[in-house]
């Protein structure tokens, strides 16, 4: 994560490689399944705020020999998605390093528009959603799907791991970013002027012994990582005693049998009249 400053642009989530670790476990198969039965060959799909690509690959792969392009400005996320494609033999996958409130594309070029997790970040919300808008071709569907922080849960110790969660919003929303993003999806659509607004709701589940695990790790390694803690002590987020509790009650939580837990998200899609 960059310092944390309440400045309206800072991304909170960070390119380290405990975030990247969390990312490489989406796909298109798994984090874009609503999206995926409106996508046909020969569609162009643009993917906006598509950090390493994981999800965008199997975009690009549904629309085969369509135009798939995905935008992000961070150009190490780009270089990542970029060499992934050439691996897999992507051919008709494009990346480009760009704000996805500015984009280098023509009006009504795409078919569909897609995003995943980039609204909770962005901080103009109708500004990044009426450019998808604006490069969609009309009757074209934008598909987003974002975090909802205070659904999700962590079981058992929800009781003493909430105030965690408080804190995780409070840092989203100090960065400009909107923690609740994923209700308020619906709400956002209609006002960017979009029809046919449909809003459902899921969750990424840490189910598994080793799901679970990994979600603890993923906390332990980015949450509770030195320079969180600083940004979040120093900006009045919460105390080091309450991290060092969290570290102490997610390390048992972690051995409990039947630890799960679960991010939970609102996904929304809407067409361009
Ligand atoms: C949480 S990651 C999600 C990446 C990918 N969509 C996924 O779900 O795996 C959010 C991404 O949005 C990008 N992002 C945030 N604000 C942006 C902006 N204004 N323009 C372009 N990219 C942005 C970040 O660089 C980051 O790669």
């Amino acid at each position: 994560m960059t310092e944390q400053t309440g400045a309206e642009s800072t991304y909170t989530m960070g390119y380290g490689d405990e975030f990247l670790q969390l990312l490489d476990r989406r796909s298109a198969q798994t984090h874009a399944a609503g999206l995926l039965p409106h996508l046909r060959p020969g569609l162009r799909v643009l993917d906006f705020g598509c950090g390493p690509g994981t999800i965008s690959l199997g975009l690009a792969k549904a629309v085969e020999p369509g135009e798939f392009h995905g935008i992000d400005m961070e150009e190490s996320q780009i270089a990542i998605a970029r060499a992934a494609a050439e691996a897999g033999g992507h051919a008709n996958a494009t990346f480009h390093v760009g704000d996805v409130t500015d984009t280098p594309f023509e009006d009504g070029y795409f078919d569909v528009a897609f995003c995943h997790t980039v609204l909770t970040h962005v901080p103009d919300t109708a500004a990044a959603l009426n450019e998808a808008k604006r490069v969609l071709k009309p009757g074209g569907l934008i598909f987003s799907r974002e975090l909802t922080v205070s659904s999700s849960f962590i079981e058992p110790g929800e009781d003493k791991m909430r105030s965690a969660w408080n804190t995780f919003a409070k840092l989203l929303a100090g960065n400009g970013g909107h923690p609740e993003m994923g209700k308020e999806l619906r709400s956002h659509f209609l006002a960017a002027g979009l029809a046919d607004v449909r809003g459902i709701a899921s969750f990424d589940s840490f189910g598994t012994t080793e799901e679970a695990g990994f979600f603890c790790q993923f906390v332990l390694d980015w949450f509770i990582a030195p320079e969180i803690v600083e940004v979040a002590v120093k900006h009045g987020l919460a105390t080091r005693a309450q991290f060092d509790q969290w570290r102490d009650d997610l390390e048992e939580w972690r051995q409990t049998p039947g630890c799960f837990a679960a991010l939970a998200f609102g996904e929304c899609t809407g067409t361009k009249v």
